[in-house]
């Protein structure tokens, strides 16, 4: 029997090239989405693309104990990847209620929902930010954690609340992922990051511009002790992060209780490194101005990643050019998104109902 998982937030960006992965390697895939801050297209967009269907599709916020009770009777669930969480660190300033309503009263909800349902193996969404304006570099997953805004204490907080269970329950296994900047595409052109509104984050922001939707990229800031003074992160491929917890998953019985790793490729990359690189790519030049910096942002965050390379055997191979090329046919082929008229329009649905 295959075996089947249930995906939180199955729609997002990570989600849904988790989604593929799993698809990819035969698990049956149940997705629960609310929708907010994603298409259903992309959930069309995952079956085309792998070939084959998700189980089922559930439009239900995680919030919701009793909606989300009915999917776990409906399903025989033996893991869950938990990415349903608001993650935009300006908005989770003016937002703070908001954010821990759903990253920690979410978590807690799914949680107590799996427990009713017998369910014990959970990969669970983290961030590098819970290592805040760390002074370290590269970050192992021993270094200080000192979140600065409230999205990253949301993220930090159901860590704890996860290391609580796991030392209450004897049953449950979860591996908690901090991921660094995952960027890129599914190289089918097909999936990829598509942000409401003007996007926060730098590769959907630079690959706007160089498809003419936004005129030129504000640097926020040339002054940080970084080679070129501005910002330094650890970006990573977004299959390469969907290949990670495929991995995870099939490394959670490995032991029980709760353990945490960092995603990332342990290579920095600045601001205008990537800028460069992305013109390269795309033979587009990416006009920008430096400005000042960003409220809350830090210097350089860079993983160390060799713990998951020791626990797994399984490391990052997409580097910075592909991360550029893939990003920039996603954005070249779907210029506003998932939006009517793009590719995947017409894509075969779910194995049950599409959206309920
Ligand atoms: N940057 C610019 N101009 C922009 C956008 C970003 O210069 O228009 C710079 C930032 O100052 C930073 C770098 O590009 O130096 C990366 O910024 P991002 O916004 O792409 O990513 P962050 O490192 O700030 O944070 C992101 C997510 C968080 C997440 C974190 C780690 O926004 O949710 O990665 O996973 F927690």
């Amino acid at each position: 029997m295959p075996e089947t998982v249930l995906v939180t937030g199955g729609a997002g960006f990570i989600g849904s090239h988790t989604c593929v992965e799993l698809l990819d390697h035969g698990y049956e895939v149940v997705v629960v989405d609310n929708h907010v801050n994603s298409s259903p297209e992309a959930l069309d967009r995952v079956a085309k693309v792998a070939g084959r269907p998700l189980a089922a599709v559930h439009r239900v916020d995680v919030r919701d104990r009793k909606a989300l009770s009915e999917v776990f009777a409906a399903h025989p669930v033996d893991a869950v990847i938990h990415f349903a969480a608001r993650k935009a660190v300006g908005e989770s300033v003016a937002l703070p209620v908001e954010y821990y309503d759903t990253n920690v009263g979410g978590t807690c909800t799914l949680l107590s929902v799996m427990h009713e349902h017998g369910v014990h193996r959970l990969v669970f969404s983290s961030s590098c930010s819970v290592y805040g304006d760390a002074d370290t570099a590269p970050l192992t997953e021993q270094s200080p954690v000192a979140p600065t805004n409230p999205y990253a204490r949301t993220k930090l907080t159901g860590e704890s609340i996860l290391q609580d269970v796991c030392a209450h329950l004897a049953d449950m296994k979860v591996l908690a992922l901090r991921y660094f900047n995952p960027v890129g595409a599914h190289p089918s052109g097909l999936l990829g990051e598509d942000p409401r509104g003007v996007p926060n984050n730098l590769m959907p922001y630079v690959a706007q511009v160089a498809v003419g939707r936004r005129e030129q990229l504000s640097v926020f800031g040339d002054d940080y002790p970084t080679p070129d003074g501005t910002g330094v992160r650890d970006y990573i491929h977004v299959v390469d992060v969907a290949e990670g917890h495929r991995v995870a998953l099939e490394h959670l019985d490995d032991r029980p209780g709760m353990r945490v790793f960092n995603l990332g490729t342990g290579a920095g990359t600045s601001v205008l490194q990537l800028v460069a690189a992305f013109g390269e790519v795309s033979g587009r030049p990416v006009p920008y101005r430096i400005v000042g910096r960003r409220a809350g942002d830090v210097a350089e965050l860079v993983a160390d990643a060799s713990a998951v390379a020791d626990a797994w055997g399984w490391t990052t191979t997409r580097d910075l050019t592909a991360m550029c090329r893939d990003a920039w046919r996603f954005q070249e082929r779907n210029p506003d998104g998932y939006f009517a008229g793009s590719p995947g329009t017409g894509a075969p649905q779910t194995g049950e109902s599409p959206c309920d």
